[in-house]
């Protein structure tokens, strides 16, 4: 498989990590709303998302059948599709492509399951170099409560039920989010990570995010532009 690292498509990737509930789909959403008023194209791809291994990780993680190696495999067998379908295209074209949670998730989620942290980041090599990686900086005990004030129980191996820290599953879930942290906190320098306070309102870290993007659309087309170009060489193509 190729390896694409510093990408020179005309396209930008922009990608956003962070613990659960720091705030990562609401900045996100918020983001593609903004640059597609703005006139970009923009597309979407989702973490473990891919239908040729949903089923799969599904079954496996209904019987409990699946090591961390054997996960981390499958996770990265999800991305390598999803580089090639919906990652590579886009950039290619010139689009704008958002991803939530990348390659930082898996280092993060895969180590603290105890694989190896040079194993698991030489299998993604062939992964595209984010224009940007923001990562969403939050206190445990904030997200936490971010996340339970709106939602269902937290799911086993969300909770990292696997690893046995704890039979409470809450106890259990901090535990394993506290140790994401750790990673996460570790990958900053390792991969130039731009941090955001995600304390802060909804607001003023839109404002952040924006601002960092802006710098980084220098030479991107729009696509609103793009047609309109389009359309006057037609014009002119009928006219000589
Ligand atoms: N800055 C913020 N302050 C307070 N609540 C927030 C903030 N950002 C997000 N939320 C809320 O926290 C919850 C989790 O946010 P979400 O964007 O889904 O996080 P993630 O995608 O990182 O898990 C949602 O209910 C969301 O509305
Ligand atoms: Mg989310």
């Amino acid at each position: 498989m190729k390896i694409y690292g510093q990408h020179r498509f005309p396209g930008r990737l922009f990608v956003v990590e962070g613990i659960d509930g720091s705030g990562k789909s609401t900045q996100l959403s918020l983001l593609q709303q903004w640059l597609a008023s703005e006139g970009y194209g923009t597309f979407f791809s989702e973490w473990n998302s891919s239908p040729l291994v949903k089923d799969t990780t599904r079954r496996g993680k209904r019987k409990r059948m699946l090591t961390p190696t054997t996960f981390s495999l499958i996770h990265a067998t999800d991305f390598a599709d999803r580089t090639e379908r919906e990652i590579i295209p886009p950039l290619k074209a010139g689009a704008l492509v958002l991803a939530d949670r990348y390659i930082y998730t898996a280092f993060a989620r895969d180590v603290v399951r105890g694989v190896d942290p040079g194993w698991v980041r030489k299998l993604y090599q062939f992964a595209v170099k984010p224009t940007i990686g923001f990562y969403f900086q939050v206190p445990l005990k904030v997200a936490m409560k971010r996340i339970l004030g709106g939602r269902d129980a937290i799911k086993y191996y969300e909770a990292g039920m696997d690893l046995d820290l704890s039979e409470d599953i809450e106890e259990s879930f901090r535990l394993f989010q506290a140790r994401i942290i750790e990673e996460y906190e570790k990958m900053v320098e390792e991969f130039g990570l731009t941090v955001i306070d995600a304390t802060r309102s909804i607001e003023e870290q839109q404002n952040e995010v924006r601002a960092q993007i802006k710098r980084k659309l220098i030479g991107v087309k729009k696509v609103r532009v793009q047609r309109w170009v389009n359309l006057s060489s037609t014009v002119q193509g009928y006219r000589g």
